[in-house]
């Protein structure tokens, strides 16, 4: 079933306006309610949304795939291995092929010029469940987990400790956008690269050599692996170079004592975060994981419905 709206992707945080931001949310708190009350709603009723993974995931596949079954619709689940996009047919007619089938894409690949690619030959939205650059679906689950616990994050100070990857620059994009501080600390040869922030986004950030610098005062302390997905061979090195920047509760004391601790999610206890701070107070990873089915729901809803009100 084709949509009649023009067609909008979700590949970068900043492809949406700060309305369209803060419409999501207020439409993620109405799904979300229902879903705990147990009401049904079913939207997406006769849609199909095709996940197409090239690397691994638990989260991602798990929240897309609930969260179209849960709107009416229905997941069809592919992989490099088990599909002919292993076999190197070209992305551009694999979305020629693919959005004449399905009302949605989500991709979850390596570099972001392949959703880029698939998106500009796709008569349907296309999502990305995360590429090398960024992780758009999670930076969204990770500011509406934080305006559910804390209220508002314009004005607030977000500390990221660790990597300069697809979640950093994906936070960047989102302080720009939402109007908070970015403080980021890196080891050094893993810093940001300045060429990739927008002059918009380089107003909000500040980068640090000292973690516990970066966290001073901070609302949210968050880090991430240490090797991302697809850069494995440089898995060694990266041990040694990231170990002085564990979040652990002495980095947790820096920041303001109602702060809370963020992760993506897989974590690695005793390397980026100690197993006193993952499982600590402070740690609200397990509703951050919960949100992003809720807010991809939201996500899809918009993306194929537009901007609902009255449900
Ligand atoms: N956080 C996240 O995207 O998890 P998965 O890799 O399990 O999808
Ligand atoms: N930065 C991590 C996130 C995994 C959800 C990766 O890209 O592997």
């Amino acid at each position: 079933m084709m949509s009649t709206l023009p067609i909008r992707h979700f590949l970068q945080f900043v492809d949406f306006e700060r309305a369209e931001i803060e419409h999501l949310f207020a439409r993620t708190r109405v799904i979300k309610d229902r879903f705990k009350r147990y009401q049904p709603y079913h939207p997406l009723a006769d849609r199909t949304l095709v996940m197409i993974f090239e690397k691994q995931s638990t989260r991602t596949r798990l929240s897309f795939e609930a969260g179209i079954h849960q709107l009416g619709g229905a997941g069809v689940y592919l992989n490099t291995r088990d599909s002919q996009l292993g076999r190197g047919e070209p992305v551009e007619d694999a979305a020629q092929v693919m959005s004449r089938m399905c009302d949605l894409v989500m991709i979850r690949t390596y570099e972001q010029s392949i959703v880029e690619r698939f998106a500009a030959h796709s008569r349907v939205p296309v999502i990305n469940g995360l590429t090398n650059e960024y992780h758009p679906c999670q930076v969204l689950a990770d500011v509406y987990t934080f305006i559910e616990q804390r209220g508002p994050i314009a004005g607030r100070t977000v500390a990221w400790i660790g990597d300069a990857n697809n979640m950093a620059y994906t936070w960047i994009q989102a302080a720009g956008l939402l109007d908070f501080r970015i403080r980021i600390s890196t080891p050094p040869g893993y810093r940001i690269d300045p060429s990739r922030v927008s002059p918009r986004d380089a107003a909000h950030l500040e980068c640090f050599d000292d973690p516990m610098l970066a966290c001073a005062g901070a609302d949210l302390v968050s880090t991430d692996v240490w090797t991302s997905m697809g850069f494995e061979d440089e898995s060694r090195d990266r041990l040694t170079a990231f170990a002085d920047w564990q979040v652990d509760s002495d980095m947790m004391r820096q920041a303001r004592p109602d702060a809370v601790f963020m992760h993506c999610l897989p974590a690695h206890r005793g390397e980026e975060v100690s197993a006193e701070v993952m499982d600590g107070p402070q740690s609200v990873v397990w509703d951050e994981a919960e949100n992003r089915l809720h807010v991809q729901k939201a996500l899809m809803e918009y993306l194929l419905l537009g901007t609902v009100t009255d449900a």
